[in-house]
């Protein structure tokens, strides 16, 4: 009897079920739903295309809203079958304004996804009990609040609040109940606190990202009992302590990033339990102690980046193992060299950053079949003979970014013309004090980008083949003995005049530094595209006149001439209209401050003190901002400058035998 009725109510059941599916389209959204959707639209200041007072009360047909038909069965009150909210996705709208305590009554929602806009306001906190809950994705907005601590989600397995301004600890409560969550992540918030215990309980995270916020203490142990993880990031945060030997019980990772903490102590030997990972960052932590072996012969690894700990002994590749390494960072570490010979062995191997190591010695000659080469960077590595590593590193035919800063101390720059470097694109070979010519084979450098020779003692003119470097939109050549013309070729160079040229980046991941000026002390370090367009001939003996097709260069941010002995009048320059520096101080310039240069609304920085100069200063534009230490050493000026504050002039003698920081002008200096 029992049995009888369990079929027919089965029966039963399979006809409301398909009575619903056939329906779903006539179903109104439930009311209850209907009013959430509209308390969060009360909360936008900006509207949503096909939402509202005027579109259909159907809120399914809703853009971005994705709906179920459902049915209380069994329930004394039954209520009419409707359709509910299950899907929210409403990612990379720009939707401004407050996010609605109101969403939170959807009970049926099993994605949540507003990713990507501009929402502020508090945290509902009962969007932390839902229990449908599977996919929550508010990353990239304004939303403050704490994960509360009896977050209780028990069907989720996506949660991504990165990039708000989450604060409060940081919450491993949720993996009390949230069992099944494989990706967790927090980053780009403000969790303080110490890393707390709990992270194990979440058995089936696979990736954890917990990096740029304010954490600090050691790792609780538990998190490596999560067999399942591949992504652990936990840089940028004040994590401390030893990095403990638990962590090789991860054996599924693959991306490791815990760089810019203060971990300290050996790396642990347990590289080889990692069967698949590909990328370890550790940078500027305060690691101690040698490459572990188990890491020098990880099959595996694509990038390894070490720079900036206080790790020591030889830098022993096992290149035969290493079969995949792409990418290898060491530098500022007190590793003893000599340079590695058997690098040329890593048959991947593209990138080499071995900068800041005292390794007193010459590029090996097995650097001649590293056909694999891209970027190199060894500066301030006490290298010397200048002559034979250039003559060596250009038989490495994919060689695009080289540099060698602070080293061959007073040598020779080689000006053999057989020396050829096709592939170049970046070359930085600046405070070597290097005598010496410009090469003149760098013209055939066709495909150079960015060329800082500064800080040398080279001498002659510049090359005037340099003006059909058709890419070449970065040139300082400042602080050497040059002399002679500009030549006039360089108001020709096609990229400080068009810039449609579109640049690839050399190779991610390989940042330059650049020192802003004297006063800002930091390094600042930049992608290669992200330079401006820069002309810096500073602190030489340059004789000419300042040619009037300087104005064409449209696309030219900074152009400086200071502290050179150029002549003649300043020209119009109005067309510049991208420039943002001007410095043609301390030279021996005359006539009047052209009036054009009122036009030019990106000027931020100009100077034409200690020149020849006569007549009123302009007083519109942005001449408004200009200090007088701007127009000062000109007897003929006359007129004030309107704002007269006290600007701290900017220290301009800059000390060529400490770090390089010249004038005002980005100086690439080391990698
Ligand atoms: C709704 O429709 C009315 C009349 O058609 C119109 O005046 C009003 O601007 C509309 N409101 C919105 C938000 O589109
Ligand atoms: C059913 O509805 C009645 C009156 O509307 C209400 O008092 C009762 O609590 C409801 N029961 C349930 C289980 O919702
Ligand atoms: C959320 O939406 C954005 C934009 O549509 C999308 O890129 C992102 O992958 C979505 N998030 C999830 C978890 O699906
Ligand atoms: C976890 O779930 C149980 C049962 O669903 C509930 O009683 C408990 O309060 C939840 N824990 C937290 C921390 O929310
Ligand atoms: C997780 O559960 C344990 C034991 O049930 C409890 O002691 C702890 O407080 C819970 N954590 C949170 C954040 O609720
Ligand atoms: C993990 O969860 C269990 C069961 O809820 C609990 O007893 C334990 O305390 C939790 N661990 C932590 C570190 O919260
Ligand atoms: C770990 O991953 C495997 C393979 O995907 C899966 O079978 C297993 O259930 C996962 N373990 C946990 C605890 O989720
Ligand atoms: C976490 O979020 C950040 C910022 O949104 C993103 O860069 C990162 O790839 C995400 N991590 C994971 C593991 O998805
Ligand atoms: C390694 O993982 C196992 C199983 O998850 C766990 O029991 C053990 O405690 C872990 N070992 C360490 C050192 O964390
Ligand atoms: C080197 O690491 C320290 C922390 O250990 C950090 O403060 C510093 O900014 C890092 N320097 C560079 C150039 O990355
Ligand atoms: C790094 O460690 C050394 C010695 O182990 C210590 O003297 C130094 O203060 C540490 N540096 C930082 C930034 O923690
Ligand atoms: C540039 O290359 C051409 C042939 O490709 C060669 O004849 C010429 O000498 C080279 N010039 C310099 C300055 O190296």
């Amino acid at each position: 009897m029992g049995f009888a009725y369990f079929w027919v109510l089965l029966i039963l059941l399979g006809f409301c079920f398909q009575a619903k599916i056939l329906n779903s389209q006539s179903l109104a959204c439930n009311s209850n739903d209907l009013r959430a959707l509209e308390g969060f639209l009360n909360g936008l200041e900006s509207g949503i295309d096909g939402w509202g007072s005027n579109s259909s009360s159907d809120c399914c047909s809703w853009d971005g809203v994705i709906c179920e038909p459902w049915q209380s069965l069994g329930v004394e009150n039954s209520t009419l079958p409707s359709n509910r909210v299950v899907r929210l996705e409403l990612g990379r709208r720009r939707l401004k304004g407050k996010l609605s305590e109101s969403l939170a009554s959807l009970d049926q929602l099993r994605i949540l996804n507003i990713s990507n806009n501009f929402i502020r306001g508090s945290l509902p906190i009962k969007l932390f009990h839902l229990q449908n809950l599977e996919v929550l994705d508010l990353s990239y907005n304004e939303i403050a609040g704490s994960i509360p601590v009896d977050a209780n989600l028990p069907s989720i397995w996506f949660l991504d609040i990165s990039e708000n301004y989450f604060w409060g600890s940081i919450g491993a409560g949720i993996c009390n109940n949230s069992t099944r969550i494989r990706v967790l992540n927090l980053s780009l918030n403000y969790f303080s606190g110490k890393f707390p215990a709990g992270f194990g309980n979440c058995s089936s995270l696979e990736h954890l990202s917990l990096n740029s916020n304010h954490l600090s203490g050691s790792l609780a142990e538990d998190l490596f009992w999560l067999q399942n993880l591949s992504r652990l990031n936990l840089g940028d945060n004040r994590l401390s302590g030893p990095l403990s030997m638990g962590i090789g019980n991860l054996s599924n990772l693959v991306q490791i990033d815990i760089s810019l903490n203060a971990f300290s102590g050996f790396l642990p030997d347990v590289f080889l339990a990692f069967g698949k990972l590909q990328s370890l960052s550790a940078h500027s932590n305060n690691f101690t102690g040698c490459l572990p072996v188990s890491l020098l012969n990880s099959p595996t690894i694509y990038m390894l980046n070490l720079r900036n700990n206080s790790m020591d002994g030889p830098i022993d590749l096992n290149c035969s193992a290493m079969v995949r390494l792409t990418s290898l960072h060491l530098s500022s570490n007190q590793f003893h060299g000599p340079i590695p010979d058997n690098l040329p062995l890593c048959r991947e191997l593209k990138t080499v950053n071995l900068a800041r190591i005292n390794f007193s010695s010459q590029i090996p000659e097995s650097f001649k079949n590293f056909q694999t080469l891209s970027c190199l960077s060894l500066s301030n590595s006490s290298l010397h003979n200048i002559s034979a590593a250039l003559g060596i590193l250009q038989q490495c035919r994919n060689l695009s970014t080289l540099v060698l800063t602070m080293n061959f101390y007073e040598e020779e720059m080689p000006s053999d013309l057989t020396l050829q470097f096709e592939s170049l694109e970046v070359l930085i070979i600046a405070n070597c004090k290097l005598t010496g010519l410009i090469p003149p084979w760098l013209s055939n450098s066709t495909k150079l980008q960015l060329l800082d020779l500064s800080w040398n003692h080279l001498s002659g003119t510049i090359p005037v083949r340099f003006g059909s470097l058709e890419f070449l939109f970065y040139l300082d050549l400042s602080n050497n003995s040059l002399s002679g013309e500009i030549p006039r070729s360089l108001t020709q160079l096609p990229s400080f005049i068009y810039r449609d040229i579109l640049l690839k980046e050399p190779i991610a991941d390989f940042p330059l530094f650049v020192r802003r000026n004297q006063i800002a002390m930091g390094l600042q370090y930049n992608k290669v595209w992200s330079f401006r367009p820069t002309l810096d001939l500073s602190y030489n003996m340059f004789t000419s006149i300042i040619w009037p097709e300087f104005g064409n260069l449209k696309q030219l941010h900074v152009l400086d001439l200071q502290m050179n002995n150029l002549s003649g009048p300043i020209p119009m320059l109005s067309g510049m209209r991208s420039l943002e520096t001007l410095d043609l101080s301390h030279n021996s310039l005359s006539g009047t401050i052209p009036r054009s240069l009122v036009n030019l609304n990106f000027l931020s920085k100009f100077s034409v003190a200690y020149n020849h100069l006569s007549g009123s200063i302009p007083l519109e534009g942005q001449f408004q901002t200009f200090p007088s230490s701007s127009f000062e050493g000109n007897k003929g000026l006359c007129g004030e400058p309107s704002i007269l504050a006290q600007v701290e002039p900017e220290a301009t003698i800059p000390e060529p035998s400490i770090a390089p920081g010249p004038s005002s002008s980005s100086l690439p200096l080391k990698l």
